[in-house]
């Protein structure tokens, strides 16, 4: 057996396999499945100062290898996860990462200072929510965005921040930069890839908010190239993910560059899909006769 195990911006994790968030809840069905104490994470649904109804229906539609969403942040506000869910999960022995969104730099440094002293064991800046007409993706498109919200946040916050971004732009490794500079201890990357979805027999659009995010397999080798790319650029840790289904798929991240992943969208065809994928993990490293699976991360042979 490989050792999985991992220190992520000061952090102890038993593993690299970080269920992703707004496919896992808060993780209480899952856990009626399987201890989600084998996890190395959970990030959580992103949560919003305020409860969010989220968009209307339908906001779901099933694509080649992957799926569609618009669900715009639906969830039920940042008291009622610290008063109801938080206290729960903390007693499940597994990294908490609080996804966290707002409509502007003073919500989500609100946020932060509402997660301040709570047990939250990291944050996770989502700036890359492409399905609400405020805030989201808006604040993270331009270099200059993206280092103005970390810089604020990061100076409110009391856990280490993650900066997730959003891979609908032409270059990723300039924002990537950008949260570097702004004092972000960790990215994850990649959110959604903005599509849509056309209902050719009525002639419309089958989302109600008209375009939403991409993911599942159909992403990863976007997902993986941006990588490979950042882990070029930046030295602060990069958390992948992007149509995660398998160990080899985890491997295959942190090959380029990520020293951890986080599974989505795999989670809703195989609800076993995490416990799975950290098996399987620890099975490649095996027949790689690698010790520690941090030992693969950056390692991908490039050619020529
Ligand atoms: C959503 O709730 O619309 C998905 C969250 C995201 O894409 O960041």
């Amino acid at each position: 057996m490989a050792d999985l195990s991992l220190e992520l911006c000061g952090v102890k994790l038993k593993n690299p396999i970080i269920a992703a968030s707004g496919t896992f809840g808060f993780g209480r069905e899952y856990d009626e499945l399987y201890d989600i104490g084998q996890l190395g994470g959970i990030s959580v649904k992103g949560l919003s100062l305020k409860p969010r109804t989220g968009n209307p229906p339908s906001r779901i539609a099933e694509t080649p290898s992957g799926m569609l969403n618009s669900v715009g942040l639906q969830n039920p506000g940042v008291d009622s996860f610290v008063e109801n869910d938080l206290p729960w999960l903390l007693g499940k022995n597994v990294a908490v990462i609080a996804n966290i969104t707002g409509t502007s730099i003073d919500e989500y440094v609100q946020m932060a200072e509402r997660l301040a002293p709570t047990g939250v064991h990291m944050l996770e800046m989502n700036i890359s929510c492409p399905n609400v007409h405020e805030g989201g993706v808006a604040f993270g498109v331009k270099p200059e965005s993206v280092y103005q919200i970390t810089k604020a946040v990061k100076a409110a916050a009391r856990q280490p921040l993650i900066v997730k971004l959003t891979p609908n732009v032409s270059d990723i490794t300039e924002n990537a930069l950008a949260a570097q500079e702004a004092g972000a201890d960790a990215i994850s990357m990649i959110n959604t890839l903005t599509g849509i979805a056309v209902d050719v027999r009525r002639r419309k659009m089958i989302l109600a908010n008209n375009t939403g995010g991409l993911s599942g397999p159909a992403v990863r080798p976007v997902a993986l190239r941006m990588v490979w790319q950042s882990a070029q650029k930046v030295h602060i840790p990069i958390i992948g993910m992007g149509g995660i289904e398998t160990g080899e798929d985890a491997a295959a991240f942190m090959l380029c560059g990520a020293k951890a992943v986080m599974v989505g969208t795999a989670n809703f065809t195989d609800p076993f899909a995490c416990p799975r994928i950290i098996r399987e993990l620890d099975a490649y490293c095996d027949r790689q006769n690698v010790r520690s699976a941090q030992e693969l991360v950056g390692t991908l042979e490039e050619n020529g």
